[in-house]
């Protein structure tokens, strides 16, 4: 029987790809999303992954949403907290609502997701958490302030339950990539990306969502059991750690 996995925010930008990865590596997949229907229809439509709808910043909404899943796939061996939002302004801009709904999602999702997963991992003895932060985590960004600090907080979680999972045969890595070529990296005003940001990427391009894909597929490998609490960095060459 194949190994069962959850994406969420799987249906759309590097979840997508990281759902059909996993699909085509032989993975029963699920994907979930928070709010763009459309979106995660013609994503099922066209991957015959199916998708789950509901916000990882709700805990109950976690806990009802592995349920289903489960009961749909079979127990959850490979979750990918991959799903995040941004909410970009300076600090002196920025409202306690882009604070609070950042960190919500991007810090606090990681832990409503995981939790209600964790025991049967523990129970099974088998388990690959693989969370996706991000180079603005490692290295901080200018109009980031919630979102640096979510994703910073994303690589202490990764090594403090990398430590607990160990002997229970769970690994718990991170993925940092760097700018990807998505909507999120879109929506970054022209000038900023052009002027500030490419010109720091040593391969001279942003990347695709199908170079971090590739990174999950290797950390949830049932002989990846060597390697846990660490960090892979994508992101071309931007910043070194
Ligand atoms: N370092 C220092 N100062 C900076 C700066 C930087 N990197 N970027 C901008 N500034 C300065 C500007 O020079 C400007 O100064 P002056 O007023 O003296 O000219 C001031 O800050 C305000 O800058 P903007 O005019 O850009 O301000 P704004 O309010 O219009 O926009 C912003 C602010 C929305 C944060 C915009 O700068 C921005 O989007 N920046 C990019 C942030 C970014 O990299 N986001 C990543 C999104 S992708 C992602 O998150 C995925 C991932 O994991 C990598």
């Amino acid at each position: 029987m194949s190994r069962v996995a959850l994406v969420t925010g799987g249906t759309r930008g590097i979840g997508r790809a990281i759902s059909i990865a996993l699909r085509d590596a032989g993975y029963r997949v699920a994907a979930n999303y928070a709010g763009n229907d459309d979106a995660a229809r013609q994503f099922t439509e066209e991957t015959g992954i199916p998708h789950f709808k509901w916000s990882v910043a709700d805990y109950d909404a976690c806990v009802e949403g592995a349920g289903k899943v489960e009961a749909e796939l079979g127990p959850i061996d490979v979750l990918v907290n991959n799903a995040g939002i941004t909410r970009d302004a300076m600090f002196h801009k920025m409202t306690p609502e882009q604070w609070k709904e950042v960190i919500d999602t991007n810090l606090s999702g990681i832990f409503n997701m995981t939790h209600p997963i964790w025991p049967g991992m523990r129970e099974r003895k088998f388990g690959r958490v693989i969370n996706i932060s991000s180079i603005n985590g490692q290295k901080g960004q200018a109009g980031q302030a919630n979102y640096s600090a979510a994703k910073a907080g994303d690589l202490g979680f990764t090594k403090a339950l990398a430590q607990e999972g160990a002997r229970f045969g769970i690994t718990v890595n991170a993925i940092c990539p760097g700018y990807i070529a998505t909507e999120m990296v879109k929506a970054v005003p022209e000038n900023v990306l052009k002027e500030r940001i490419l010109p720091q990427i040593a391969v001279g391009r942003l990347g695709e969502p199908e170079e971090i894909a590739r990174c999950v597929v290797f950390l949830a490998a049932d002989d990846a059991g060597f390697i846990t609490g660490s960090t892979i960095s994508a992101n071309g060459g931007q910043y070194f750690i």
